[in-house]
């Protein structure tokens, strides 16, 4: 999506509800997942993640109807966590929803005892890199060969840090 292209609300959506991500919302994970990813996970990729001690899952909720904006997912490991994905429906982007989780999803990791927060992501993915960023993580790495991409050979991943207070 170019940056800056909104879908034509009439107004800003109202300020997400951001919950706990429910077991049962493994269908509408994947459902917006495909929107973002060239290898997007199933339901049954969701359902296992979700049903694990070791997965911290946020959901950003509309709060008036309750419907699934966006997800994050981090698998936690003793006093470290990895960030293992971050979605948002294309059509709701850009109005702040990935902010609202993305910050209390970080509350909560520190909350579950995390110290230290790390992630992968794609260089050219400006989105997702420009929000992390704004969140404080810092490129610590990089892993060669990290993505499989349908049309050419894979490209590397940026590995992104971020100390919780
Ligand atoms: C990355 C993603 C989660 C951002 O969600 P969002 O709800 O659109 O983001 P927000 O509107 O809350 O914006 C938060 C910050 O993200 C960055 N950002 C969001 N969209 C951007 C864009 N198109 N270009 C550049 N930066 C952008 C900005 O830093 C923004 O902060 P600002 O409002 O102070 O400028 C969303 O684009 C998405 O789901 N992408 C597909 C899946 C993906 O790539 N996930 C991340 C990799 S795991």
């Amino acid at each position: 999506m170019p940056f800056g292209f909104r879908f034509p609300f009439r107004r800003r959506p109202r300020p997400s509800t951001i919950r706990t991500l429910r077991t049962d919302a493994a269908q509408a994970c994947a459902a917006i997942h495909r929107f973002g990813f060239a290898h997007p996970w199933s339901a049954g990729e969701f359902a296992s993640l979700l049903a694990s001690p070791a997965t911290l899952a946020s959901a950003a909720l509309d709060p008036r109807t309750g419907r699934l904006r966006g997800f994050a997912l981090s698998r936690l490991a003793a006093d470290e966590a990895e960030i293992l994905t971050v979605a948002v429906d294309p059509a709701l982007r850009g109005y702040g929803v990935g902010r609202d989780l993305m910050r209390e999803h970080l509350a909560r990791a520190a909350l579950s005892g995390v110290r230290t927060i790390f992630l992968e992501v794609d260089p050219d993915n400006r989105a997702a890199v420009a929000l992390y960023r704004r969140f404080g993580f810092r490129d610590v790495g990089r892993r060669e060969g990290y993505y499989r991409r349908p049309d050419g050979p894979p490209t590397a991943a940026i590995v992104m840090r971020r100390d919780l207070a």
